[in-house]
């Protein structure tokens, strides 16, 4: 039976029951010791693959243990679930239906089926589609209701219609073709809206529409907020469609709420919101750098969807760091991942991995609706570094958690500047030696009495100053971050959410938790303004119904 259809409770394979073992066996483990006593560690856990090079030497693993993380991806079944994934299988079982984002990146000449019908065909038309209008507009043709060029987009759109545009167009922001500006708008927070359109000129800002269901409270607001403010800017109801395109799998929702039929860029059921930057949802992120570029962002994905593909488990890139993280997070005890990007250009990349990670992972049933029985998804969190390092990593040092960490650092910087990515580069190596090797009671010890302390100062201090280190982290490193790079960076990350997600049995590609908040905002609203007048359901939203209410009065 299909792992979508009848998941095995991996909890109750040999695998398992051995991964206890090993364990039980590495109670005493100490990285520390693994590198003094193997110095062919480093090679022996590290492989480069599509232009990334990943060091795995600093997890808590020996050779037995990752034999049985190994067995235990062979043991869930993972080759087919892979083969499943990329076939067009419905792995997303509750809703019944593929999860094709490995088709965006496929190149012309290849076939994909759904339902019986080869998409690949469609995918590429609209390739071609954005290409016209990425080159209308950088080359000044689309023109405003004043026959000025376009100078700014505004992405309108949230979650997975936001956050991987944006962290794409922010990531390649050497890449940028001259001319347009992208701007994004996601909270219905009149705020950011404010915020964002005092600096804009109508005549001169192309919004886009981009919603996958075209039902997204947040943006149908702002998209009404944008029309309003366009008209009240001086433009006519006849010049929105040159300043109104939409990107959609909702085409007819999108026409009645008065998109023009010719500005709609199609979006399928067959790709999740946090899957769709490869597809039209990526329009800001080609215009930001380009269509050349956003080819190659898709070529790099393309490249490492094949290495996950073809890859053997023990030499594969996703395979692994979703096989380090069921470790970690099972059997160690972790809840959370750290995501610490040493470059400015990825400041938003834990953002994007939040969604991607968190929306994919965090569920508690599998996929025939059966409880899980271990640990799923971990609480992903970060930033950039250095400024982590003066902020929260000190909990990462010392703090009574084990928080497994991904360094990423690319070797080039596009901005150097005097000694700084010598000196970044060095931080981001020397935090994970940090995490790795700690200082223990002795070293803490000897250290305040060189430094002359009284021997009563130096047991005062000491267990302050001791750092239990064996703390486990990746480290990725890129050449740079090229459209190639960063597109197999996020599809490594795509495949280990979905590796992890046959290991647990779960669905990554459904979200039922996100709905009763939305139901419940609409009945809370509808109290607020007063269009329904019985109480809460409880006390506490009540009371804070009244409390809104009471200021808002007269
Ligand atoms: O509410 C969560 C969610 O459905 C995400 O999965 C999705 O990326 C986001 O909202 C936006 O959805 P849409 O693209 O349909 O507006």
């Amino acid at each position: 039976m299909e792992h979508y259809l009848q998941p095995l409770d991996a909890t109750q394979l040999p695998a398992w029951q051995a991964l206890r073992e090993q364990r039980a066996r590495m109670q005493d483990f100490s990285l520390r010791e693994a590198f003094a006593s193997d110095p062919q560690r480093f090679a022996r856990y590290s492989l480069s693959r599509g232009g990334l090079f990943l060091d795995y030497s600093k997890n808590l693993i020996d050779a037995p243990s990752l034999a049985c993380l190994l067995e235990l991806a062979e043991q869930v079944r993972l080759r087919p679930a892979i083969e499943a994934l990329f076939e067009g299988r419905p792995v997303n079982a509750s809703e019944r239906r593929p999860a094709l984002h490995t088709a965006l990146r496929r190149p012309i000449g290849e076939r994909v089926l759904v339902d019986g019908v080869d998409v690949m065909p469609e995918v590429h038309r609209v390739l071609g589609q954005m290409t016209e209008l990425v080159q209308r507009i950088h080359n000044g043709l689309w023109r405003g209701y004043t026959e000025k060029p376009i100078t700014d987009v505004v992405n309108i759109g949230i979650g997975g219609s936001f956050l991987g545009p944006q962290l794409v167009s922010e990531a390649l922001l050497p890449f940028a073709q001259r001319g347009v500006r992208c701007h994004y708008l996601a909270n219905i927070d009149g705020s950011e809206f404010h915020e964002l359109c005092s600096r804009l000129s109508a005549q001169t800002t192309l919004f886009i529409v981009s919603s996958k269901s075209f039902g997204t409270l947040e943006t149908l607001k702002n998209t009404q907020a944008a029309r309003r403010w366009f008209l009240a800017q001086g433009g006519s109801e006849a010049d929105l469609h040159r300043h109104f395109i939409a990107v959609t799998s909702n085409r007819a929702a999108a026409i009645e709420f008065g998109i023009a039929a010719e500005n709609i860029f199609p979006m399928w059921d067959w790709v999740g919101g946090r899957y769709s930057l490869w597809s039209a949802i990526g329009l800001p992120i080609a215009l930001a750098i380009g269509m050349g570029n956003f080819k190659e962002l898709l070529s790099g994905a393309y490249t490492m969807d094949q290495h996950f593909r073809e890859a053997p488990f023990a030499e594969n890139l996703p395979v692994l760091l979703a096989l380090l993280g069921v470790w970690h997070g099972d059997f160690w005890g972790a809840q959370s991942h750290a995501i610490l990007p040493y470059d400015h250009h990825l400041r938003n990349f834990n953002q994007h991995l939040q969604q991607l990670d968190m929306e994919s992972n965090g569920k508690r049933v599998r996929q025939d609706g059966s409880p899980v029985s271990c640990g799923t998804g971990p609480v992903i969190w970060g930033g950039v570094g250095c400024n982590g390092q003066h902020a929260y990593h000190q909990l990462l040092h010392q703090g009574t958690q084990m928080i497994p960490a991904d360094f990423i650092v690319p070797v080039t910087s596009y901005n150097p500047l005097a000694d700084h990515h010598q000196w970044l580069y060095a931080n981001c190596l020397s935090q994970s030696q940090a995490l790795m090797r700690g200082k223990t009671l002795a070293e803490a010890e000897a250290e305040l009495r060189a430094a002359g302390l009284a021997e009563s100062e130096v047991q005062r201090l000491a267990p302050h100053k001791t750092i239990p280190g064996n703390r486990p982290s990746n480290t990725l490193v890129l050449e740079r971050v090229s459209p190639q790079r960063l597109g197999a960076l996020i599809a490594l990350y795509e495949h280990k959410v979905f590796v992890q997600s046959v290991i647990w049995g779960i669905n990554a590609f459904d979200q039922w938790g996100v709905e009763l908040g939305k139901e419940l905002g609409k009945n809370v609203y509808a109290r607020l303004t007063g269009s329904e007048t019985g109480a809460a359901e409880d006390a506490s939203t009540q009371g804070l119904i009244d409390f809104f209410r009471g200021r808002h009065r007269g």
